[in-house]
């Protein structure tokens, strides 16, 4: 489980001792990118902090970057460079006591919230970069501390997750995180699944066709809601209806035409009625995704809800992964529906693996 600064919240012990692993997120990857070693690593809670809230032995991780961070591209530059910052990771580690750490390039190879202006051609160098960068974070870690990577849940980002580069990317780490929700984003242009069922087997499927393992492979989970503006859509026929015009063709900024907000958030009070529709009225799919899309603001949504996560757990067993992961544990407070969702899904999962052997 991500554990953001955003929402902080942790459930009680009878849920939280089914966590395995918690993710504090996030350190920016520009602190790293530094000649003197810092004698802080600013976060929002520490690691002994949040251990106190966690069985004993569950694994405490930081993970760095996240959505819009700028220092990757600096740190991988060179051999130097690299060096450097892994070395500022490995003193980051020993400093707050981790278990290990996460890395967040979202994306490595390009496609980033800045992508319209710097093309992703000028960002090739970067895969090899990535590859060596993780590398060096391993060595200068050690083998004893865990490294992982969350990674993108689209073949469309998966720039730097080749068949060649993903053997040795899986060499390197403990586990990765596939980040299997915002499938549908302000750069698509129709309606999809933010966080589908059977986008998120395809998915998985992309990272083992290039070399990763099943078992170090974790589905990702997003608690929290996405809604975006269509054109007219046939209701019997919703996937691939328009959107209208999500991002900035120029700037690829936001056009204010999608939005999101977690369990935990309260939810927009302009949004209030068509939330309560869209939690009232919405529809299964044929692969078990849940979405509804309300007619009269021309808005798709696009959530989890328990029985669709019941799901994504029942067609993962054929798939032998690892595990299971969310972002983020707090944003399904104070209910963690989800979170029990997940669990007795998971525990179904164990036992079914049980009855078989
Ligand atoms: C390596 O890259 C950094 C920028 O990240 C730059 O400041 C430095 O001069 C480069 N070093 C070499 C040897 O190219
Ligand atoms: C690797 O990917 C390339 C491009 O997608 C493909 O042409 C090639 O056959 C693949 N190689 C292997 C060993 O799968």
């Amino acid at each position: 489980m991500y554990l953001t600064g955003q929402h902080p919240v942790v459930p009680s012990r009878d849920l939280a001792s089914s966590i395995t692993h918690v993710i504090l997120a996030f350190m920016q990857s520009h602190i790293f990118d530094v000649e003197e070693i810092p004698s802080e690593f600013p976060l929002f809670t520490t690691v002994a902090e949040v251990r106190k809230q966690f069985e004993p032995g569950t694994k405490v991780m930081v993970a760095i970057g996240g959505w819009g961070d700028r220092g990757f591209e600096s740190a991988a530059r060179n051999e130097t460079s690299r060096r450097r910052w892994a070395r500022t990771v490995k003193a980051m580690v020993d400093a707050t006591g981790a278990d290990g750490v996460d890395l967040d390039w979202e994306y490595p190879g390009g496609n980033r919230d800045d992508y319209k202006l710097i093309p992703n051609s000028e960002r090739v160098w970067e895969i090899e970069a990535f590859v060596d960068l993780v590398r060096q974070v391993r060595s200068a870690i050690g083998s004893h501390k865990l490294l992982s990577m969350a990674v993108p849940g689209l073949e469309r980002d998966m720039m730097a997750f080749t068949n060649s580069t993903v053997p040795r990317l899986v060499a390197e780490v403990d586990f990765i995180n596939i980040m299997t929700y915002d499938l549908m984003n302000r750069r698509d242009r129709v309606v999809k699944h933010h966080s589908g069922v059977a986008d998120s087997v395809v998915s998985m499927k992309n990272y083992m066709a290039r070399g990763a393992p099943r078992q170090i492979l974790n589905l990702g989970l997003g608690y929290y809601v996405k809604w975006f503006y269509t054109e007219e859509c046939d209701p019997d026929n919703l996937l691939s209806c328009p959107t209208v015009l999500l991002e900035d063709p120029d700037t690829g900024a936001d056009t204010g035409n999608t939005g999101g907000f977690s369990w935990h958030d309260e939810t927009p009070a302009d949004v209030v009625e068509s939330f309560a529709r869209a939690r009232r009225d919405g529809q299964y799919f044929a692969d078990g995704s849940y979405g509804y899309w309300d007619a009269e603001p021309r808005r798709w949504w696009s959530f989890d809800t328990e029985r669709s996560i019941r799901t994504k757990m029942e067609v993962m067993k054929p798939l032998g992964l690892g595990g299971v992961f969310a972002w983020g544990l707090g944003e399904d407070a104070p209910e963690f529906s989800h979170l029990k969702a997940t669990i007795e899904g998971l525990e179904e999962l164990k036992r079914s693996h049980k009855e078989e052997l």
